[in-house]
């Protein structure tokens, strides 16, 4: 019997130094095996055999490196890793399961009980909870502060805060971040800055180059693009990578082959996506101000967003997500989503298809009420995310919702 052993795997030697964002979506990270595939080739298996008994107490002792069990380490899942930590500028990557277990893997690797983490208040319901229900149960406090409010920011931090959390550009508002301040408050505290980039992506934002320490993504979003798998993935230098690897690798949360191959798919077309993504919301939240039933349009793109400065300064586009309150309460907000027959009804984002959805009820029902009223999360708030659509399309299909106002 013949054995495929690892020496006929290689890495092609191609010098992708210094190479745009763009190229490396498509190139960095590919492991080329002996069959000298051009695609990507998929490993979907649990575990790896040795040559020998010595060679298997070598790997587990830690004396040679090698692959011993996909919750550990997988070649498909090292090819997505590597490529997502070149295209976000960092040391090394981390996939996980979900967007939520990067976040909480990121938590149990980096903080302990007594610790305290100052949190931007617009961010993703799921994370909030996650946050304020389970890591205060492990003795782990966090503060929420405005994301665009520097002051509210320095006065959260405590002696023994550690981590600085944030989105941004926000969900569902497009509030924006100076991630260059926050750096500096962080260092200053001796605390981590983390940074949650789903929204951007590295195709439009580089937290990293602006003094972040760690970038996570839910790799669900648009590094799939075409809704088909949940992923996550952490992005930061080696030696708190190699914590958040070490939790990994004891709690189990990681990525499955299958779902890295789709990833490494969904980056290769990320950057022509992205452009599409921008140019229709831009062209979408132009549109939306001009319409009378329209009270008001939540994107950074706009000249009269808040941030629109800020947004032009750290990002190289204004992302696919926007939102907009319509005249009226809850009602109205749910008629025109009903309305609409093209756009899909989903939470989702970051997908090919636009969706629409009612935060206030879906992905920040979760919330009180009086932290919904802190975010800005009125029952009238409809989130867009906008797709590659025809762009009269997407107009058409919001006219039905708004005609039915
Ligand atoms: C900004 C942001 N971060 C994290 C998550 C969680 O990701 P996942 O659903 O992959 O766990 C989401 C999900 O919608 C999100 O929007």
């Amino acid at each position: 019997m013949t054995y495929r052993r690892e020496e006929h795997v290689m890495i092609p030697e191609s010098d992708l130094e210094g190479m745009s964002v763009d190229t490396l979506a498509v190139r960095a990270g590919q492991i080329r095996t002996g069959q000298l595939e051009h695609s990507d080739a998929i490993f979907p298996t649990s575990s790896f055999v040795y040559g020998s008994a010595a060679q298997a107490a070598a790997r587990f002792g830690g004396d040679e490196p090698g692959n011993i069990y996909s919750r550990f380490t997988n070649p498909t899942v090292q090819a997505f890793e590597a490529r997502i930590a070149a295209m976000e500028g960092g040391e090394r990557a981390v996939a996980t399961a979900s967007g939520m277990a990067a976040i909480l893997s990121t938590c149990m690797a980096l903080l302990k009980s007594g610790d305290h983490v100052v949190c931007s208040r617009g961010v993703f319901g799921t994370t909030n909870v996650l946050f304020q229900k389970y890591m205060a149960r492990f003795g782990v406090e966090t503060t929420f502060a405005s994301l665009t409010d520097m002051a509210e920011w320095q006065a959260a931090v405590r002696p023994e805060t550690r981590m600085l959390f944030l989105e941004t550009p926000s969900n569902p508002l497009g509030e924006v971040a100076d991630l260059s301040a926050l750096s500096a408050l962080a260092r200053q505290s001796d605390a981590l800055l983390v940074v949650d980039n789903c929204f951007c992506t590295p195709i439009l934002q580089r937290p990293l180059d602006f003094g972040a320490d760690i970038v996570i993504h839910s790799a669900t979003k648009y590094l799939d693009g075409q809704g088909r798998c949940v992923g996550g993935v952490v992005v930061g230098p080696n030696a708190l990578m190699e914590e958040v690897y070490g939790f990994l690798r004891s709690a189990g949360p990681t990525m499955s082959p299958f779902n890295a191959w789709v990833f490494l798919k969904g980056l290769e077309t990320l950057p022509i996506r992205m452009r599409a993504h921008c140019e229709n919301a831009l062209e979408l939240a132009k549109w939306l101000e001009q319409q009378p039933k329209v009270e008001e349009v939540f994107y950074s793109g706009l000249p009269g967003h808040p941030q629109h400065e800020m947004a032009s300064k750290q990002q190289k586009g204004f992302g696919g997500v926007l939102s907009f309150r319509v005249r009226g309460g809850r009602e109205q907000a749910w008629k025109l989503i009903d309305a609409t027959r093209m756009i899909s009804i989903t939470a989702n984002l970051g997908d090919v298809k636009t969706t629409i959805t009612h935060p206030a009820t879906t992905t920040h029902g979760r919330l009180s009420d009086e932290d919904k009223a802190r975010a800005g999360i009125t029952e009238n708030l409809v989130r867009l995310s906008v797709g590659i659509e025809d762009i009269d399309d997407l107009k058409c299909d919001l006219e039905r919702g708004l005609n039915a106002l």
